[in-house]
């Protein structure tokens, strides 16, 4: 069997949705002029927490607006892309009936990547718990995810 790589091309379904996200963050979370103009300021702020201020982060990051909406508006779609590659190339066996948990989920990312990148696992009955210490960032995943799905 050929080496596929930890991250293979992206799967079609993944690349389709990603082009639309936009349109679906703007139906979900629509974004304020004022938090407009101000957003590429936060995702800097945002990627500096997450890296070089480290130590400065503030632990309720997806709680405060403008730091939230940098997530949903730049990380969000790169994370989806990166675990949506990975989770396509992973020889994944989830049995049906099993329970996925996700700590630190934030706007339930990993299940998101997971309906994209793989289709197959979508009419299977799973149940997945995602926790967080944000609440707002949880209730807006399960809107996208509702919103992606259908469901
Ligand atoms: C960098 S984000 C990653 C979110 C998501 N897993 C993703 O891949 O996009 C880290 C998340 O972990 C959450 N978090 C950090 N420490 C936590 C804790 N002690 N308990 C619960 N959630 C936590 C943050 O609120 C944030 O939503």
């Amino acid at each position: 069997m050929a080496f596929k790589g930890l991250f293979p091309p992206p799967p079609i379904d993944l690349i389709r949705e990603l082009e639309g996200f936009g349109r679906l963050l703007a139906e979900v979370m629509p974004l304020r002029a004022k938090h407009r103009s101000a957003l590429a300021g936060q995702i800097r702020a945002l990627s500096a927490y997450l890296t070089i201020d480290r130590d400065q982060l503030p632990p309720d990051y997806m709680n405060q607006p403008p730091l939230l909406s940098a997530y949903l508006h730049y990380f969000l779609p790169w994370n989806l892309y990166r675990q949506g590659r990975l989770l396509a190339g992973l020889d994944l066996h989830i049995k049906p009936g099993s329970q996925i948990v996700d700590l630190g989920a934030g706007p339930l990312t990993f299940l998101l990547a997971l309906w994209l990148s793989r289709p197959h696992l979508r009419g299977e009955e799973l149940r997945y718990l995602g926790l967080d210490r944000g609440e707002t960032v949880l209730k807006l995943g399960r809107r996208i995810f509702r919103q992606l799905s259908g469901q």
